[in-house]
């Protein structure tokens, strides 16, 4: 199936939830402190204000205070423009989460297929969607059954999976990579060492600012997150319009900019 080379960066419409009072007990990797909710909630309306600046439609969820992640809902489902895979968290305090978003994207969308394998597990945050696949990183999130899930749903859609290594230590995929256009990648050094992006161009953060591997692309906006300035330099002299957002609160739960939303262009009845 030929899909149009921009499907993977051009969307009409994103999903956010508000960061939540709990989010004080959200997980992490590092003890650094707990976020503080109001620079949390500053960036948060920062970020959905970029979405919207590209004339994208932007829904804010509801906080949602069971689920001190929730405001990370990149992980609770993988949205295709044939529909959308709600998925399953391998943190067990986040599973819920998932079925949170369930409905949210029925709204949207007139295919949503869910996981039934029990043992399956699989977050959003371990998944890039290219101009040519869906790579889907194995990390302690993600497994091999999660991975065969996705991608018998998917490959009905038309979509190839491709199984690739979260490298170690790395909460998810997306914490060392972002697409920059359907052909280009920013990558952390270790995580294209690995070969995974190989035949596609990569742009490689700058070292020290590998945090700065998360970020977006959304319609002709690539959204990172301020404070890496030689990385930045790098992305927009390769051509890209670069906008940055405040990430000192997330990235105290190991969250970036691809954490932050859903992104996608419905296409059937609904969308
Ligand atoms: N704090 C984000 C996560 O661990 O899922």
């Amino acid at each position: 199936m030929t899909r149009p080379a921009d499907a993977s960066f051009r969307f009409t419409h994103a999903i956010c939830r508000a960061p939540a009072a709990s989010i004080t007990r959200g997980l992490r990797a590092v003890d650094t402190g707990d976020p503080d909710l109001e620079p949390m909630r500053r960036h948060h309306a920062d970020y959905v204000a970029a979405l919207r600046s590209t004339g994208a439609e932007v829904t804010v969820l509801p906080a949602l205070d069971a689920y001190p992640d929730s405001v990370f809902v990149e992980d609770t489902a993988l949205c295709l423009p044939e529909g959308a895979v709600i998925m399953r968290p391998g943190a067990a305090s986040r599973l819920g989460e998932a079925g949170e978003m369930a409905p949210v994207l029925e709204t949207f969308y007139a295919r949503v297929a869910r996981i039934s394998d029990e043992e399956a597990f699989i977050e959003g945050g371990d998944i890039l969607v290219t101009g040519r696949e869906i790579l889907v990183g194995r990390s302690a999130r993600t497994n091999a059954r999660g991975i065969a899930a996705l991608e018998r749903i998917t490959s009905a859609w038309g979509h190839a999976v491709r199984e690739v290594r979260t490298p170690p230590g790395v909460l998810h995929f997306k914490t060392d990579c972002s697409l920059l256009d359907a052909e280009t990648i920013l990558a952390t050094p270790r995580l294209d060492a690995s070969g995974c992006l190989a035949g596609y161009r990569v742009i490689h953060t700058a070292p020290g600012e590998e945090a700065a591997a998360n970020a977006i692309r959304f319609n002709d906006l690539v959204i990172m997150a301020a404070g890496f300035p030689r990385t930045e330099a790098a992305v927009r002299a390769a051509g890209f319009r670069v906008k940055t957002i405040g990430n000192s609160e997330c990235a105290k739960l190991d969250g970036g900019m691809s954490c932050l939303s859903l992104r996608f262009s419905p296409k059937g009845p609904r969308g």
